[in-house]
């Protein structure tokens, strides 16, 4: 195979793969299942309760603050992001998918704005939100114009404020195959691989190391790390492959995260960004 037929000479911006991906596939169901349920969301079964943890150390950081919300890339609006935007007075969605802004109005109604968008350049009035909540959205985002989506949520948000970015850690040990598969395939835009996934279109997906998060760090601005999950779906199911083994790895991690939230964060696959804008 030729490395011309691995990448276009004009590849499409990152933005609009990722568009047509959940426009086309990752927001639309074949009645049972969305595209994105099947690829990412498919865990062993003891990952149901594990998964309260992270869900519930999101909602702490997110649901004292208050007021307006201004939600990244919400999808299909699942329970845990449902939940976060009932703890504030106000929502704002921003997706670049319309099909995906179309579900966040039909689950929010009235107490949420809904808006077709993108974070990189979203045209709205600085210092407007108390938080600023991204989840699984970022990594999507052209590497390049990544550290401008993450300014324009600092931007958005007031004086006092915290953005919560769920992201992904390449350097974790779990993310190794992955990240020598996209290594391999030259590029980060690529079909999602495995038989289940033959009908999938291609995503975007990069992910800088988390020393890269310094840079937004200054004397107003914090910037730390807190784990949110050990390992995504795929992992999941080609690692656990027996339940009594998915009960004890998921049972092992959230002692771990309690024990030693420092080295959880190093380990695993994704962290939570708290970034907190003190003027
Ligand atoms: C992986 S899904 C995450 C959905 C949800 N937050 C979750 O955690 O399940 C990524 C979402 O981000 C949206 N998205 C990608 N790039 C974006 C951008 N630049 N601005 C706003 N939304 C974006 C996609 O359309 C998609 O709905």
């Amino acid at each position: 195979m030729t490395s011309n037929r691995r990448r276009p000479a004009h590849p499409a911006p990152a933005q609009e793969i990722v568009r047509s991906f959940y426009d086309r596939y990752g927001w639309r169901s074949d009645g049972a299942m969305s595209g994105e349920d099947k690829l990412f969301r498919q865990f062993p079964h003891a990952h149901q309760t594990y998964a309260r943890g992270p869900a519930a150390r999101v909602l702490r950081l997110l649901a004292p603050i208050g007021g307006r919300l201004l939600l990244v890339g919400g999808g299909d609006l699942p329970q845990s992001h449902v939940e976060i935007c009932a703890a504030f007075e106000r929502a704002h969605c921003l997706d670049i998918s319309a099909p995906a802004v179309e579900q966040a109005k039909a689950i929010l109604g009235d107490r949420a704005v809904c808006q077709v968008g993108s974070i990189v350049d979203s045209g709205l009035e600085s210092a407007t939100f108390d938080a600023v909540f991204c989840a699984h959205v970022a990594y999507h985002i052209d590497r390049s114009d990544q550290e401008r989506a993450v300014r324009e949520m600092l931007r958005l948000v007031k004086p006092g404020g915290r953005v919560v970015i769920i992201y992904a850690n390449p350097r974790s040990p779990f993310a190794i195959p992955g990240e020598a598969m996209r290594r391999l395939n030259a590029g980060w835009t690529r079909r999602p691989s495995g038989t289940e996934l033959a009908e999938a279109p291609p995503l975007y997906y990069y992910a800088h190391p988390l020393s890269w998060w310094r840079r937004f760090a200054d004397p107003h601005v914090g910037v730390r790390f807190e784990p949110w999950e050990a390992i995504g779906s795929r992992p999941a199911r080609a690692l656990l492959k027996s339940g009594a083994l998915a009960r004890a790895f998921y049972r092992a991690a959230a002692a771990l995260e309690s024990a030693a939230p420092s080295l959880a964060v190093a380990l695993w696959q994704y962290p939570i960004v708290v970034i907190d804008k003190r003027r």
